[in-house]
């Protein structure tokens, strides 16, 4: 499908407003998984926004991404408790085991790896997110079935 029409097709239940901008970009960032300069582009076009206004709020919020994602997300806590719990380790384990440092994304878009402050449940820790789907503790093991388990 082309971008013009995704985008048309995220913009059209707003009926244009331009206050939802924010709820399109995220629309838009669950359908690609990132948030391309053409989409950018679109959305400031379908819109009728100066496309300097959509960059900024694209590049102001964590929520998105402008460079291109992997399909998996991994976040490690690197929040104190977790931080006290072993969380540095967990992530040397982790960035080892698919050669990525924090911030990457795998060359094969599998997977990209990042670091949060708290995720809520510190007596968990070292807690590591996968999908949206916690894990306590996990030993190489658990890291090599859960990362097995996500084609
Ligand atoms: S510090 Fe890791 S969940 Fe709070």
């Amino acid at each position: 499908m082309k971008v013009s029409t995704t985008v048309s097709k995220a913009v059209r239940p707003y009926q244009k407003d331009q206050d939802m901008l924010i709820q399109i970009l995220l629309d838009l960032q669950t359908k690609f998984g990132w948030l391309s300069r053409e989409v950018l582009a679109e959305v400031s076009g379908q819109l009728d926004v100066p496309v300097t206004r959509v960059y900024q709020i694209a590049s102001y919020y964590k929520a998105f991404s402008l460079v291109p994602r992997g399909r998996h997300i991994i976040k490690v806590c690197m929040g104190t408790a977790c931080q006290v719990r072993g969380s540095p380790q967990l992530l040397n384990t982790i960035s080892a085991m698919l050669d990525l440092e924090p911030g990457e994304t795998s060359e094969d878009r599998r997977f990209t790896l990042d670091t949060v402050n708290c995720l809520g449940c510190c007596a968990m820790g070292p807690v590591l997110v996968i999908d949206d789907v916690y894990h306590s503790k996990p030993s190489t093991p658990d890291l090599k079935k859960i990362f097995k388990a996500a084609k």
